[in-house]
C-alpha cells in the first residue's frame, strides 16, 4: 500500500515544480501523516470531545457556563434545501425542485422546524438570547432557494429572539439562485457578507460536479452584490476534482485574483467523512463520486495545486485559518476566527439539520436525516444525533488544535490564561509539539510556537494524528 502512496506522491505535472511537501510526506517519521492524507477525511472543522454519550442536560450546563463567560457567540442556522445534489457533496440536504407544487409547503416546513428547534435551545438556555451574536450565518444547503416571505419570517424570528446589536450577517448561497432581487432582499435584511460556491471557473469542471450554473453566473452574482453594497464577498473553490489538471487550478486562481474578492475558500476535495457520523460537515452518506469510485488527481498533483494557491495568492491574500484566504485589505473570515483563534474560541450554536454546536466543555451534533429530524421535533425532543463531553485535558488539547488550524502563532501566556496549563507541560500537547519541532513542522521561539511552511500545508493531518491522548500517554 505504502509503495502506491509514495508513487502517487511522485506523480506530478512536469510543467510545474515538484512540491517540497512530497519529500516531507515520504519520510518514514511522517508515515501517519501520509496515511491520513490518503484516507482523506474532512477533519479541520470538528474538534471532538473525549467523553462519549454525554447526557444532553450536561451539554446544556457546559454551554451555559461558556455563555456566562463569552463576550459573544457564533450563531448559525442551516437551511438544507438544494435544487440538485453535487457529486462531491456529503452535506445533509433535502433536494427540491423549487417550481414543484410541493415546494412552498416544504420551504414553510423547513423554516417552521428551524424556528421550533431554536425555541427549544432558547428554553434550555435563556442566556442565548442575551449574549451578543458576533456573527450570524445563514448556511446551506441552499438558503437562497427560500421564498422572500419565508426568509423574512426566519430573519424576523432571529432578530426578535437573539441579540443582533453588534452582529455581522453572512449569507451562504448557490450562484444559480442568487438573483439580483434576492440579493437586494438580503441587503434589506441587513446581510453585508455574501458567500457562495463556484468550485471552479471552468464550465467543464462545474458541469462535471453536477452543478446547474456556469462561471458567468458567478461573475454576475459578484457584479450584482458589489453594486448592491455587500461589503465582503467570499467564493469557494475546490481542487483535486476528477479530471482537474494543475493548469485548470492555475486558471481558477488567476481568475479569482482578477475578481479581487475579499475572501476565498480554497479546499481540497475530501472524499471520506471525518468519521461516519462525527461531523456536521459530512454525515449524510457517500457522495456520487465515492459511489462511482471516481479517479482523482495524484497526491503529487494535488500538492502542486495547493502550492499554486500559495504562489498566486501570496502577497495579496493571507491564509487564516487553513483553507480560508482573506485579502490583505480585509479582516480574516470573522466566524472562523471566532471559533479557532486562541484568544477567541467562543461558543457556537448551530440550528438545523446536521448542525454542529460547541462550547468549552462539550459538543453536539444534530440528526442529519430530515425525516428523523422532523420526528424528533414532533415528539418535542431536541433533534440530536450525538453529544460528547470534554475532559479538562481534552479542552486544552482541542484548544491547541483549533489554534494550530488558525495558522496563527500560539502564545503560551494566552494559552495558560485560558486553560490553566502550559503548552509545554500538558503531556499530550508538549510531546506533540516537541515531535513536530524535531521533524521540522513547527518552530518554537521562547514561549511562542508557529507552524513551518510544511506544517501549514499539513496542518489538517497534524491536528488529527499527533494529538491523540490515547497514543501519547
Ligand atoms: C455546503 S456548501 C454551501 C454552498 C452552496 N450550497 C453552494 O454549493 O454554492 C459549502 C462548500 O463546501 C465545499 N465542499 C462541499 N463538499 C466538499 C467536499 N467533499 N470536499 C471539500 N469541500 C467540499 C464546497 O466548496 C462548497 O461550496
Ligand atoms: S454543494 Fe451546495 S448546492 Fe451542492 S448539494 Fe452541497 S449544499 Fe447543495
Amino acid at each position: 500500500m505504502r509503495a502506491n502512496w509514495l508513487q502517487s506522491l511522485q506523480d506530478i505535472d512536469r510543467h510545474y515544480p515538484r512540491p517540497a511537501i512530497c519529500d516531507v510526506l515520504s519520510r518514514p517519521e511522517n508515515a501517519d501523516l501520509l496515511e491520513y492524507v490518503v484516507r482523506d477525511p474532512f477533519g479541520c472543522h470538528v474538534f471532538p470531545g473525549d467523553i462519549d454519550d454525554f447526557p444532553l442536560p450536561h451539554f446544556f450546563r457546559a454551554m451555559q457556563e461558556s455563555l456566562a463567560r463569552a463576550p459573544y457567540l457564533h450563531l448559525w442556522a442551516y437551511i438544507p434545501t438544494c435544487r440538485y445534489k453535487c457529486h462531491f457533496c456529503q452535506f445533509p440536504t433535502v433536494i427540491v425542485n423549487p417550481q414543484s407544487p410541493r415546494a412552498p409547503a416544504l420551504f414553510r416546513d423547513v423554516v417552521d422546524r428551524n424556528i421550533q428547534e431554536a425555541r427549544m435551545w432558547l428554553a434550555q438556555l435563556p442566556a442565548l438570547s442575551e449574549v451578543p451574536v458576533g456573527e450570524f450565518n445563514l448556511f446551506g444547503g441552499t438558503p437562497s432557494l427560500l421564498p422572500p416571505e419565508e426568509l423574512q419570517r426566519l430573519m424576523q424570528f432571529y432578530r426578535d429572539n437573539f441579540t443582533f446589536r453588534d452582529a455581522t450577517l453572512r449569507f451562504e448561497g448557490e450562484p444559480g439562485t442568487l438573483t439580483r432581487p434576492f440579493l437586494a432582499q438580503l441587503r434589506e435584511l441587513g446581510f453585508s457578507k455574501l458567500s457562495f460556491g463556484a468550485q471552479s471557473f471552468s464550465d467543464r469542471l462545474i458541469k462535471g460536479c453536477g452543478r446547474l450554473h456556469q462561471a458567468e453566473t458567478c461573475y454576475q452574482v459578484i457584479r450584482d452584490a458589489r453594486e448592491l453594497g455587500f461589503a465582503l464577498i467570499s467564493v469557494d473553490l475546490m481542487y483535486g476534482l476528477p479530471a482537474q489538471t494543475v493548469d485548470d487550478v492555475r486558471d481558477d486562481l488567476q481568475q479569482a485574483r482578477a475578481l479581487d474578492l475579499s475572501h476565498l475558500v480554497f479546499t481540497k476535495l475530501h472524499m471520506k467523512p471525518f468519521a461516519e457520523t462525527r461531523t456536521g460537515v459530512s454525515a449524510a452518506g457517500e457522495n456520487a463520486w465515492q459511489r462511482r469510485d471516481a479517479t482523482l488527481p495524484s497526491l503529487g498533483q494535488q500538492y502542486q495545486m495547493r502550492a499554486l494557491a500559495e504562489q498566486w495568492l501570496d502577497g495579496d491574500y493571507l491564509e487564516h485559518p487553513t483553507m480560508y484566504f482573506h485579502h490583505r485589505s480585509a479582516a480574516p473570515e470573522k466566524w472562523k476566527a471566532m471559533i479557532t483563534d486562541l484568544d477567541q474560541q467562543v461558543p457556537e450554536v448551530a440550528i438545523g439539520l446536521g448542525g454542529s454546536s460547541k462550547c468549552a466543555g462539550a459538543e453536539l451534533i444534530n440528526l442529519t436525516d430530515y425525516a428523523a429530524y422532523q420526528r424528533a421535533l414532533d415528539n418535542g425532543q431536541q433533534p440530536v444525533d450525538s453529544v460528547r463531553g470534554m475532559s479538562p485535558a481534552q479542552q486544552a488539547i482541542n484548544g491547541c488544535k483549533m489554534a494550530l488550524s488558525s495558522l496563527q502563532p500560539l502564545d503560551d501566556a494566552v494559552f495558560r490564561q485560558k486553560f490553566g496549563v502550559s503548552l509545554f507541560s500538558q503531556p499530550v500537547i508538549a510531546r506533540a509539539l516537541a515531535e513536530l519541532q524535531q521533524h521540522g513542522l513547527l518552530h518554537r521561539r521562547d514561549q511562542t510556537v508557529r507552524l513551518t511552511p510544511a506544517g501549514r500545508v499539513l496542518v489538517e493531518a497534524i491536528i488529527n494524528t499527533r494529538f491523540d491522548a490515547s497514543l501519547n500517554l
